[in-house]
């Protein structure tokens, strides 16, 4: 075993091809066994319904190098859970939990020369999708999915790591009110595009999506939850049925308030009570907890008073915690990790 020879330092968020997958077929109303695979190219019908109906879901986790050498991932039975709700709302067959953090276990092991070391800010992104995979012209969903896992190695989602970025309110929608917002379907992340590379044209670094029905309240960002800190340091998250239920923005709400002590409320945020809050986080498995520091509203600067030098004090404190306790430096909540090696 040796660490493969990457620039783990330097890592930005995109694709590295690693050496195994997982891959389980489901026919005939059956999971197959799964094996692990060295082909990372699918070939299918030019009909399937992933090609012609976009029914492909996925699910994003990160497996770390603890302080002490063991290899761990951060609540994988979250991501299970939630990748049977998008199945289920999708019409597509469940995989099992205890077959999914099982997997998880696998394709990890048999990359492990992938995973980055301790230090090096870098981490290995886990990638677990279902797609059906079966021809259908009419409108319906597939009787034959796959079901993948796959590694790369990730460094920061956004450039410049913790430095806080600007982002504008968007004048495109992301969810339907009681549409599939609140569940990790590619067909979300379809509807963003446009809108993600028209905010980088404009020189934003992100969009703020707001409830769809009356445009007056913020919901999520393209890949990642909202979390504000008041003046009097309280802990805010916008609640709506549109927006990804993030694990990571979950088990912050935790560690703000059995760590730190503080007040967390999960409730309706308005996009005009932004100007009051002190701190403007995002947060989500890629994303971290990545700071911002200015948010535009069509020409209107909100400029949050932790500014654009570095992360505002309490984002500091729940961003060190939370990645202490992923990088065992800090005791876990029970069942929070999962050691892999
Ligand atoms: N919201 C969206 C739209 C996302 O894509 C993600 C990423 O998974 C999140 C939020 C954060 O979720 P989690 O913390 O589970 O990664
Ligand atoms: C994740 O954080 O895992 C996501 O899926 C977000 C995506 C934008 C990379």
């Amino acid at each position: 075993m040796a660490k493969k020879d990457i620039d783990w330092s330097n890592l930005g968020f995109s694709y590295i091809k690693t050496d195994k997958r997982y891959v389980s077929n489901f026919k005939d109303g059956a999971w197959d066994e799964g094996t692990m695979s060295t082909d990372d190219q699918i070939t299918m019908s030019e009909c399937a319904c992933v090609l012609q109906y976009a029914q492909t879901i996925f699910e994003g986790l990160k497996a770390y190098t603890t302080e002490d050498g063991r290899v761990v991932c951060f609540r994988p039975d979250l991501n299970a859970e939630r990748m049977e709700q998008s199945a289920k709302r999708l019409e597509m067959p469940v995989f099992p939990k205890e077959r999914f953090v099982d997997a998880i276990v696998k394709t990890v092991q048999e990359n492990i020369d992938y995973v980055p070391p301790y230090g090096s800010g870098a981490t290995l992104y886990i990638r677990p999708f279902m797609f059906g995979s079966n021809a259908v012209i009419g409108v319906k969903p597939a009787d034959e999915y796959q079901f993948r896992i796959f590694t790369t190695p990730v460094g920061p989602y956004f450039k410049g790591g913790a430095k806080p970025i600007t982002i504008r309110v968007s004048d495109f929608d992301r969810a339907a009110p009681h549409g599939t917002g609140h569940i990790k379907a590619g067909l979300n992340y379809a509807m963003s595009l446009h809108a993600i590379v028209d905010a980088h044209d404009k020189g934003f670094d992100e969009n703020m999506y707001l409830d769809p029905g009356s445009r007056t309240k913020v919901e999520e960002t393209g890949g990642a939850n909202f979390l504000f800190v008041t003046k009097d340091n309280k802990i805010i998250t916008p609640k709506s049925d549109s927006i990804l239920p993030s694990i990571t923005r979950r088990s912050l709400m935790v560690v703000a308030k059995e760590y730190l002590g503080l007040e967390v409320e999960e409730r309706e945020v308005l996009l005009e009570e932004i100007k009051d809050f002190a701190e403007c986080g995002l947060c989500g498995t890629a994303a971290v907890i990545s700071p911002v520091g200015k948010i535009v509203d069509h020409g209107k600067e909100i400029c949050l008073p932790s500014g654009m030098d570095e992360m505002g004090p309490t984002t500091k404190k729940l961003y060190d915690t939370l990645t202490g306790i992923q990088m065992g430096r800090i005791d876990a909540p029970e069942g929070w990790i999962k050691v892999i090696q």
